[in-house]
């Protein structure tokens, strides 16, 4: 496939010497909507992502391309006026994370020729942008011999997300992406970003996503209503107790202070932040020490939570788990990313996948009018240049 992008590339923008990138997508185990509530995440990096082939230019200019988006044409902009624009369409990403390199006091000189294509299914909840602008972080690394640690670009990417393209996204994604390793999940501390990767040992079962093929349309708007329901019922708490976050709470001193948020909607979202980050490491525990069934009992809890608490699932979301729990061989389902659409995450025993796959895409196709789509997910590595 690359060999194929390096031909589009040159058919694009011509000959020249040219580097090869990847970023992966994520997909989040346990741990949803806790990463900006100072909670624990449990994402891992998949091995389908985002590839890019560049060159560096001498002069000012960037240029954008995307196989995804061929209407879209060839995208241009000047390196010294980047500025958010809607008619700059997928190409808002690389321009945001360059801003912010800039921002951040990072020299980059001159521009460079860009053509990106990727096999992450687009709006499905694996984070495609965040894929996008980690690809585009180690691409200014690399090509500016810039001395910087992967952690930093993680922040500038999820800086970019914030204040570039103005989605108020944690970090999660961002981390999972550029911090991902094969075969490894990891376990992130979001209030002190310390974190450990755990090795992802399911015996004689893997992880199975399954995509609803339902956008996350909403999930935007919804998103930002429940950072701020959560932070109103942070701030009704913090008048008594000496928190930073909800992360802070253990499920013993929720319940003992949960009258303090008086509206009963932000004490459901307050409790499903307090609860699934607790289960979060409960998972993690239980998975370091082979107990995977309770692992997937606990991701059917969080799913629960995140129907019922937090209420970001959705008709679609709750068929696709509620037939794979009636499924025969799941260890345990939930929806995954920010909800509303997009996939659920499955671990299934591995004698079982093709009638989980056969019998949950009937049945979701009669039920909800849909065709899903399947992956078996392989645990890859995080962003990187390609030799
Ligand atoms: C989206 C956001 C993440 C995280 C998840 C929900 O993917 O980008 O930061 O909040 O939703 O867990």
């Amino acid at each position: 496939m690359l060999k194929k992008l390096i031909n589009d590339f040159k058919e694009k923008f011509g000959l020249g010497e040219i580097k090869t990138f990847f970023a992966p997508g994520r997909v989040n185990l346990i741990g949803e909507h806790t990463d900006y509530n100072g909670g624990h995440v449990f994402p891992c990096a998949l091995s389908f992502g985002t590839y890019g082939v560049v060159r560096p230019r001498k002069d000012k200019k960037l240029r954008f391309y995307s196989n995804n988006f061929e209407e879209v044409g060839v995208i241009e902009v000047d390196l010294e006026n980047l500025v958010y624009d809607e008619r700059d369409h997928w190409a808002n990403y690389p321009k945001g994370v360059i801003k912010i390199f800039k921002d951040s006091g990072y020299d980059l000189k001159t521009g460079f020729d860009m053509l990106v294509f990727g096999n992450i299914p687009n709006g499905a909840g694996l984070s495609s942008s965040a894929s996008v602008e980690l690809l585009t972080s180690v691409i200014l690394k690399e090509l500016y011999k810039i001395e910087i640690e992967m952690i930093e670009m993680v922040k500038i990417s999820q800086k970019a997300e914030n204040e570039f393209i103005g989605v108020n996204c944690g970090i999660m994604d961002q981390f999972a992406i550029g911090m991902g390793k094969k075969d490894r999940a990891m376990l992130l501390d979001c209030n002190t970003l310390e974190y450990i990767y755990a090795p992802v040992e399911l015996g004689d079962a893997s992880i199975i996503i399954a995509n609803t093929n339902v956008r996350r349309g909403l999930a935007d708007s919804n998103y930002n209503e429940r950072r701020e329901e959560c932070e109103r019922a942070l701030g009704e708490l913090q008048t008594v107790l000496n928190i930073k976050s909800l992360g802070d709470l253990t499920i013993e001193e929720f319940e003992k202070n949960k009258e303090l948020i008086k509206n009963k909607i932000d004490r459901k979202r307050a409790r499903h932040a307090v609860y699934e980050n607790q289960r979060t490491i409960e998972a993690v525990e239980k998975l370091e020490c082979g107990n995977i069934q309770r692992f997937g009992q606990l991701m059917n809890e969080s799913h629960i939570s995140l129907r019922d608490d937090y209420e970001v699932t959705g008709i679609e979301l709750d068929t696709m788990v509620r037939l794979a729990w009636n499924e025969t061989g799941v260890i345990g389902a939930r929806m995954t990313g920010a909800g509303f659409g997009g996939c659920t995450v499955n671990i299934v025993k591995n004698k079982n996948i093709d009638s989980f796959i056969k019998n949950i895409g009937e049945k979701y196709k009669d039920e909800i009018g849909l065709t899903a789509d399947f992956y078996v997910a392989s645990i890859g590595d995080g962003a990187r240049e390609l030799i």
